[in-house]
């Protein structure tokens, strides 16, 4: 049927009562902020304007392969918009000062930094920090991070990094908070709430940026920069929940990914930058290019310089990190009718709008206050924080007959290549870190026990043993400390220690940068010379403990057979020795859990738990059945499942109720379920519930994660636990991409790990 005219005019003028509602709305600090850049912009050259949208790097800390040259001159011309990892509040106030002295029109710059996981405190990296399930811890330290980057000068980090990943070879699965999109949906709402507070012009709140905006984790074959396919429903259902919570938490800026979605990469892509992040999600912040993000273009084989740059600003770039792109070449696409000038002060207007935001109009200065600099940085309580929650994030993988926690040993044979290694204790994207401070697991447990202990160290063998990729690992001020000798006498040496001891903890896995940007590995395996060590340690039949370094999931299923007790720690940060030391000697009961499957080989990868059934889904306890979706050589199930992680107590589940046998749109229903601490320690539980869409208009995974409280249980403590289920916990992205919920059955599991649950049901009506 047509509509009528008539019909069509009202529904226009409707629209545009509805607009200038919308514009009255604005209050006066936005009145005052647009009347600003308004008449900024009318007094901005072409070039002024252009030198907004110019990031280059500051030379003083690498994160990449390009130098910035003659910065000061091109900061007085009005040419650089801000710096990025300039590190001390001196060096900022300086080049800032540059700014509002010798510029034309002295707008300040802006002043960003890769604080990934902490500033000068380190924490544990992201996905350790996503292991410890509690969101307030999680806020808390990007509060920290913000306040020690903020005293020093910085006003604009590039986190949080909310990149789904499900395959360990590629190594930034490290800077992320693994698989899940719920998981990882709070994460990112609490990393932005911890980073910007409720004020972002207060000084001590920083701008996040959310990156790497989109899908730059589904990378072909875990190899970095690699090219990513998928289809809009996945994308939406499992990838971009993520960024879209970063969003609505207010994250004021986001970083375009180096990867192609749908054969453009993000960078020029309009529909991802323009459509749905600006007109379907309402982001009104401004969108940064990763490093070289368009130069790099050329060799995506998009065309020029000047023709990428175009590209680029067309799809929704505002600021370009390093390429010399935008300031470079827009001059001549603007002059050649390829863009408007519209165009530019679009991307112009967004970038000052962040400024003034940061209340850099008002005091350019405002983080720069020497004073806060000395005070507010790596202080004692700071580090007393990151201790705390370091220990919240190992994940006990093994503990058979109560290995561990030690008791009562007189003699600690401590021995691998991670044992007594300050510099590889924070782990990827700490460069703001000084690592001659941070806490070893050597220094750690001799903090700890004093001269009550003796500790027999040794270092056991290299991290690696190919010279050539030790030499690529120990970047960025973080050598491996490669030791000369043969692996023969450092293993024998190691033997010695282990049999003048009561047992023996064994610090083994990868070194710092053996994970992060362009570390991917095909082989993700524990490096042979380590497993031999380990194997001459086992073979002393002293008890052995296995303290596993990782910047992502590991395939060790070898070590899982054979050494009784494995904590793995992550790469903890400045603090890890003590937080190790605190939880391998009882202090800490460990209640981290995986928020990524570790796999029992690379053939199984990529490996989630929240997979799809397939029409030939395999019968549960099966191996192997012909023509069913499994593999002839080795069973479906991970090696460790999402959620999983043990606790030197035990808990137990029972009695999981539900309050209704069915739910209506308006209605909830109540979900519990009794967990008890029945063990010796009192400790922490992440408490997990799970559902499954039983019939859809599409294809639904076998299991989503959909809520989880973090307890607290003192041994022998029962307590009810519950939780409360909606229509909302069931909307997914349909064949249309419609967010919707389908009527029918559907199942809820509460358990202590994805793959071990209590079962119910219950209708949507
Ligand atoms: C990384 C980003 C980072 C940027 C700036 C890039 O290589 O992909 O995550 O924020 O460098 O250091």
């Amino acid at each position: 049927m047509k509509t009528p005219t008539y019909l069509l005019i009202i529904l226009a003028l409707w629209a545009s009562i509805l607009m200038s509602c919308n514009q009255k709305q604005t209050t006066d600090g936005d009145k005052q902020m647009n009347d600003l850049i308004d008449d900024l912009i009318g007094k901005m050259t072409l070039e002024e304007k252009l030198g907004q949208l110019n990031l280059p790097a500051s030379g003083d800390i690498t994160t990449g392969s390009v130098s910035s040259s003659n910065i000061a001159e091109k900061i007085k011309e009005g040419k650089v918009g801000g710096l990025f990892n300039i590190k001390s509040v001196e060096k900022i106030r300086a080049v800032q000062q540059i700014a509002m002295e010798q510029s034309r029109l002295k707008i300040p710059l802006i002043f960003g930094m890769d604080v990934i996981h902490g500033y000068q405190t380190l924490f544990p990296i992201p996905l350790g920090m996503s292991c410890s399930w509690d969101m307030e811890l999680i806020e808390k330290s990007a509060r920290l991070a913000a306040q020690e980057a903020s005293a020093d000068g910085i006003c604009w980090t590039f986190s949080p990094m909310v990149d789904i990943a499900r395959d360990p070879r590629w190594g930034r699965v490290s800077e992320g908070s693994g698989e899940d999109a719920y998981l990882g949906s709070q994460i990112a709402r609490a990393m932005v709430k911890g980073y910007q507070g409720d004020d972002l012009s207060k000084n001590n709140t920083i701008l996040a940026c959310v990156k790497h905006f989109a899908l730059y984790g589904a990378a072909e074959a875990g190899r970095d920069y690699n090219t990513t396919d998928m289809s809009r429903i996945r994308m939406y259902n499992e990838y971009l929940p993520p960024y879209k919570a970063a969003l609505e938490a207010g994250a004021g800026s986001v970083m375009a990914s180096f990867n192609e979605i749908d054969g453009i990469p993000a960078t020029a892509n309009k529909w991802l930058l323009t459509d749905l992040l600006r007109q379907k999600w309402g982001f009104n912040g401004f969108v940064v290019t990763d490093y070289t993000g368009i130069l790099e273009m050329v060799d995506h084989g998009l065309g020029n310089l000047k023709e990428v740059s175009t590209l680029a600003l067309k799809a929704g770039v505002d600021m370009d990190m390093v390429s010399d792109g935008l300031p470079g070449t827009l001059k001549q696409a603007l002059d050649e009718g390829k863009i408007t000038q519209q165009e530019i002060d679009q991307a112009c207007r967004r970038i000052l709008e962040a400024k003034y935001k940061l209340g850099l109009f008002e005091d350019p200065y405002r983080y720069c206050d020497v004073n806060r600099a000395k005070n507010e940085i790596f202080t004692p309580e700071n580090r007393q924080v990151a201790r705390e929650v370091a220990a919240q994030t190992f994940v006990l993988l093994k503990n058979d007959n109560q290995t561990l926690p030690l008791q009562h040993t007189k003699t600690i044979a401590l021995i691998g290549p991670l044992a007594d290694n300050r510099e590889n204790m924070p782990g990827t994207w700490s460069v703001a870190g000084d690592f001659s401070k941070s806490v070893s697991l050597l220094d750690g447990l001799k903090n700890a026990l004093g001269n009550e202990t003796n500790i027999l160290y040794a270092m056991g063998t290299n991290v690696v043993r190919n010279p050539e990729l030790d030499a690529r690992i120990s970047i960025f001020g973080k050598p491996t400390k490669w030791d000369k000798r043969s692996q023969k006498e450092m293993i024998a040496e190691a033997v010695a220690a282990a049999k003048k001891s009561d047992v023996v903890v064994a610090a083994v896995g990868e070194s710092s940068e053996m994970s992060g940007e362009a570390s991917s590995r095909s082989d993700i395996s524990l490096p042979e010379n380590q497993k031999e060590l380990l194997e001459a340690l086992l073979a002393t039949g002293k008890p052995l403990v296995m303290v596993l370094f990782t910047g992502r999931p590991l395939t060790i299923s070898w070590e899982k057979a054979n050494v009784p007790a494995i904590l793995n720690v992550w790469f903890a940060g400045t603090e890890a020795g003590n937080a190790i030391a605190d939880v391998l000697l009882g202090k800490v009961n460990p209640s981290g859990k995986l928020s990524a499957t570790f796999p029992q080989n690379v053939g199984q990868i990529p490996i989630f738990y929240n997979h799809k059934n397939t029409g030939r889904p395999l019968a549960e306890g099966k191996w192997f059945t012909k023509f069913r979706s499994n593999y002839l050589d080795i069973p479906n199930e991970p090696l460790f499942p999402f959620g999983f992680g043990l606790s030197y107590s035990t808990f137990d589940y029972k009695n999981l109720k539900l309050s209704d046998s069915s739910l209506t749109a308006e209605g909830q229903i109540k979900v519990s379920v009794d967990v008890t601490n029945s063990g010796n320690y009192d400790g922490a539980e992440v408490v997990q519930l799970y559902i499954r869409d039983m019939v859809g208009s599409v294809t639904r995974p076998v299991k989503e994660l959909k809520g989880f409280q973090k307890i607290f249980l003192k041994k022998g403590e029962t307590r009810t636990i519950e939780f409360t289920l909606t229509e909302k916990d069931l909307l997914f992205y349909n064949s249309e991409l419609k967010f919707v919920s389908e009527p029918g059955d559907f199942k809820v599991f509460v358990g202590t790990s994805s793959a071990s649950t209590l079962e119910a049901g219950f209708v949507l009506k």
